[in-house]
């Protein structure tokens, strides 16, 4: 392994893995290929964009000559696929492009690894596959997956057909299936970064339902180096779970981010919930730990470092929130009743 095609490199956990890739493998080389979708953003590789090291391919995963020419003239060996429609509530307004890109485009990339025998193909993927987790049960690798929106069913189609293409084709494979990442770079969309932001701003914080929802949030590079470990060290056709294995309520999340800011409980909002909302995710984790990986940072941990660095990388996100932002945000959160105002 050398010569990494990092799809979706452009988002947030392809971005940091980017960086936590190149500062740590001194002779290892980084082809990002990224659609620049509103989710792509090429300030998140403004750090490493004169490395010699890096290179960037504007494409999509669905475009297979293109993807095949990169890796040739690359010399890629290996794939570690990012590249994803990814936010659950664009996918209830509009799930084409999960279709495409997050099946499709799987296909395409599962294709181009077997017909140029690439040493790797590592799919990136997610605990919502699993479905809503009944307490107390935590979701292990061999349970069958139960995705309940386009966006996981969609997530679930690509892991299935990359384990097909391993039962099939003897294809080298692997999955994970990462928590709720937190962390440097997260769109705004997500509930992290739009809370913080907004409670920067002193707006409202949009709660959906009763806030009871559980999630398992992890500190991104955390889950970038358990992707360093399976690609490393992790068996061929297998699937690792990666969380912290912890838990906590949405409305926790919630204080964190106002106690670290400082910011009054009356920005709650709680809102119409998200139709379909997954009450809870919890996983097992106890594969990934026998591999040699452990969480450095609790959930708790995780969401407070994440509001510190939107304190200090305005920069960053000032310039998302301003744009067509906030068109989507009138769209999702416009029509949206309020049904409780206060903590
Ligand atoms: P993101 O939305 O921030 O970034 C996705 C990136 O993929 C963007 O740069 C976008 O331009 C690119 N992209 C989208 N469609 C493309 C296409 N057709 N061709 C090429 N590039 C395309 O996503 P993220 O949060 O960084 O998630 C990355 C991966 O991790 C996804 O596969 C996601 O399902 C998975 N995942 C995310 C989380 C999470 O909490 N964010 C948790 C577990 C798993
Ligand atoms: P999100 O970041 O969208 O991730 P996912 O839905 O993939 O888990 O949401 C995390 C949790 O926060 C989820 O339970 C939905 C909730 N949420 C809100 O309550 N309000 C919001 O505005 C958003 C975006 C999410």
């Amino acid at each position: 392994m050398q010569t990494l095609l990092v799809t979706g490199g452009a988002g947030f956990i392809g971005a940091n893995f980017v960086h936590y890739m190149l500062d740590k493998y001194p002779d290892y080389r980084i082809v990002v290929y990224d659609k620049l979708t509103y989710a792509g953003n090429l300030d998140n590789l403004k750090a490493v964009w004169d490395n010699p090291r890096f290179a960037f391919v504007k494409g999509d995963i669905c475009d297979r000559e293109l993807v095949e020419r990169t890796v040739r003239e690359h010399g890629v060996d290996t794939i570690v696929n990012f590249a994803a429609e990814t936010h659950v509530d664009r996918s209830i307004i509009d799930p084409d492009a999960f279709i495409h890109t997050n099946v499709y485009g799987t296909y395409v990339l599962l294709e181009v690894t077997k017909d140029l025998g690439l040493e790797r193909f590592h799919q990136v993927s997610t605990d919502e596959v699993y479905g809503d987790i009944p307490f107390p049960h935590r979701s292990k690798e061999s349970d069958p997956v139960r995705p309940r929106s386009p966006y996981s069913a969609a997530k679930a189609s690509g892991d299935l057909l990359t384990l097909s293409y391993y039962t099939t084709y003897g294809l080298p494979v692997t999955i994970t299936r990462g928590s709720n990442n937190v962390g440097p770079y997260q769109h705004l969309e997500k509930v992290v970064p739009l809370f913080t932001t907004n409670a920067l701003e002193d707006k409202p914080l949009p709660v959906y339902g009763d806030g009871r929802q559980m999630r398992d949030y992890m500190w991104v590079l955390d889950h970038c180096e358990a992707i360093d470990l399976v690609l490393h060290k992790g068996e061929l056709g297998e699937v690792y779970n990666v969380g912290t294995g912890e838990e906590i309520e949405n409305l926790e999340m919630v204080e964190i981010i106002l106690d670290t800011l400082g910011k009054p409980r009356s920005l709650v909002h709680f809102v119409e919930d998200r139709p379909g909302h997954d009450r809870r995710y919890a996983m097992d984790i106890s594969k990934i730990k026998a591999l040699g990986w452990t969480p450095r940072h609790s959930p708790r941990e995780a969401v407070a470092l994440a509001v510190r660095w939107y304190v200090e990388n305005e920069w960053w996100w000032r310039r998302i929130k301003e744009g067509e932002f906030q068109e989507y945000y009138e769209r999702v959160y416009g029509k949206r009743q309020v049904l409780k105002r206060g903590l």
